[in-house]
């Protein structure tokens, strides 16, 4: 089975995460397959909105480990996460995800860019970017203060507090937090009913509410490169190497 797998059902096309074994993790291939099927989505005619879901208890672990320090050894960030987090930033077409489990590292910011997040209550959002040696990504150091204010954003994303379903619902990342078992069924329920709006618009409101993506493709790209910098550093290496190394 394929790492990522995608399917429009009615107006409502699912991007599932797959590689629950590694608690979707993501790898280079995965990341292009989401912003394949995310940019994709603007051109298919009868797609009104994406959703994002990993598995039970996985949402996303972020960026594979094992490929920060290939990344780090060839010296340039892997073009395909660039692309992903263009194609959220620039996705015309509704974003939302359903999240259960952890959600770690650009599976915590990538929900910044949903327009509506369903969480379970089993869920964890974490970015433990500094602590890894590494900076905030995903435009997640400009959409998070402003979201939940400064004092909170440093604490997410310096400090590496992570937030429980409750604390990112009172932070204004989720919108509803449901049991594990309904997850699923709560979040195709709000997908279908953005679905079922007219879609210009939920196009033109999501636009002026959002504004143009510019501003957010121009800090995806500024912390790109302090974050490439930042990958080859000893504080990264010896955290990578830690957690490729730990013994449980
Ligand atoms: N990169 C590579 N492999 C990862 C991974 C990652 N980001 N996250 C998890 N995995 C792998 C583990 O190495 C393990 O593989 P193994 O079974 O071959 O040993 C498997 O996924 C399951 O992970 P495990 O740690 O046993 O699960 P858990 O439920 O105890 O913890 C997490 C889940 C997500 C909290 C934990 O795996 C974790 O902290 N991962 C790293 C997250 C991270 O720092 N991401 C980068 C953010 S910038």
């Amino acid at each position: 089975m394929p790492d990522i797998l995608v399917a429009d059902d009615g107006p409502v096309r699912t991007i599932r995460m797959n590689r629950p074994d590694k608690k979707n993790a993501l790898t280079l291939a995965m990341y292009d397959a989401m912003a394949e099927a995310i940019e994709g989505a603007g051109s298919t005619s009868g797609v009104r909105c994406i959703l994002i879901a990993g598995a039970p208890g996985a949402f996303c672990a972020g960026n594979d480990i094992g490929d920060f320090v290939k990344m780090a050894q060839g010296g340039a960030l892997g073009a395909p996460i660039l692309r992903f987090l263009y194609a959220l930033a620039r996705s015309e077409t509704p974003l939302m995800a359903a999240v259960s489990g952890p959600a770690v590292g650009v599976g915590a910011t990538m929900l910044l860019h949903c327009d509506h997040v369903v969480a379970a209550s089993d869920a964890k959002l974490s970015t433990p970017f500094v602590a890894l040696g590494l900076v905030p990504e995903a435009a997640s150091s400009l959409i998070a203060p402003r979201l939940m204010g400064h004092a909170r954003a440093f604490s997410l994303l310096v400090m590496g507090q992570p937030l429980s379903a409750d604390e990112a619902n009172a932070a204004g990342i989720v919108n509803s937090v449901v049991p594990p078992e309904e997850l699923e069924a709560a979040a195709r329920a709000a997908a279908e009913k953005i679905a079922a709006l007219p879609p210009e618009g939920v196009r033109v409101a999501r636009r002026l509410m959002r504004g143009a993506p510019d501003e957010i493709v121009a800090r995806i790209d500024e912390e790109a490169e302090a974050f490439k910098t930042r990958l080859t550093s000893p504080d990264a290496q010896a955290a990578f190497m830690a957690f490729l190394s730990r013994k449980r």
